[in-house]
C-alpha cells in the first residue's frame, strides 16, 4: 500500500440537504487527509467535461443537469489506498446495493443523486483533482 490521492465531490442533493458536515466528518474520521477543498457552484459545460466518459450512456444528460443543479463540495483527500478505501467507505453507486453505514448507504437519494463521487482509479483521481484545483490550492 502507498499513500496516494483520490478526488471526492459531494454533490448537489447532499448539499442541499445539509448532510456536508455529517459527511467530511466520517472522512476525516476515516483518516483521510484533506489536501484541497471548495464550494462552488459549476456550470453545464463543466459538468458535461468532467462526466465526458459517460457522454454515450442513456443517464448522461440528466446527470449533467444534476451535477449543475446547486452547489458542490469538491475535495482531493490522501490517505494510504485512497482511491480503494474511499469507494469502500461511499459504497455502491446505487444506494439500494451501497453496504450499511456507507456514505451513499446513509445520504443518497438515488442512482443519480448518490450524495458524493470517487475517483475509480489513481490516473482518474490525478485528472479529477487537476480539473477543479490549481497546484495554488492544494496543501
Ligand atoms: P459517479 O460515481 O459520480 O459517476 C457517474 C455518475 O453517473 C454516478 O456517480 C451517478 O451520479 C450517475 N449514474 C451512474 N449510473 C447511473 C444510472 N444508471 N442512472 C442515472 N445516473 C447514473
Amino acid at each position: 500500500m502507498t499513500t496516494n490521492r483520490t478526488f471526492t465531490m459531494i454533490k448537489p442533493d447532499a448539499v442541499e440537504g445539509k448532510h456536508t458536515g455529517a459527511i467530511l466528518d466520517i472522512i476525516i474520521k476515516a483518516g483521510f487527509r484533506i489536501v484541497a477543498m471548495k464550494l462552488l457552484h459549476i456550470s453545464s459545460e463543466k459538468a458535461g467535461a468532467f462526466y465526458e466518459v459517460h457522454k454515450e450512456r442513456p443517464f448522461y444528460k440528466d446527470l449533467v443537469k444534476y451535477m449543475s443543479s446547486g452547489p458542490v463540495v469538491a475535495a482531493i483527500l490522501e490517505k494510504e489506498n485512497a482511491v480503494e478505501d474511499f469507494r469502500k467507505l461511499i459504497g455502491a453507486t446505487d444506494p439500494a446495493k451501497a453496504a450499511p453505514g456507507t456514505i451513499r448507504a446513509l445520504f443518497a437519494k438515488s442512482i443519480e443523486a448518490n450524495a458524493v463521487h470517487g475517483s475509480d482509479s489513481n490516473e482518474n483521481a490525478k485528472i479529477e483533482g487537476d480539473f477543479y484545483f490549481s497546484m495554488l490550492e492544494r496543501v
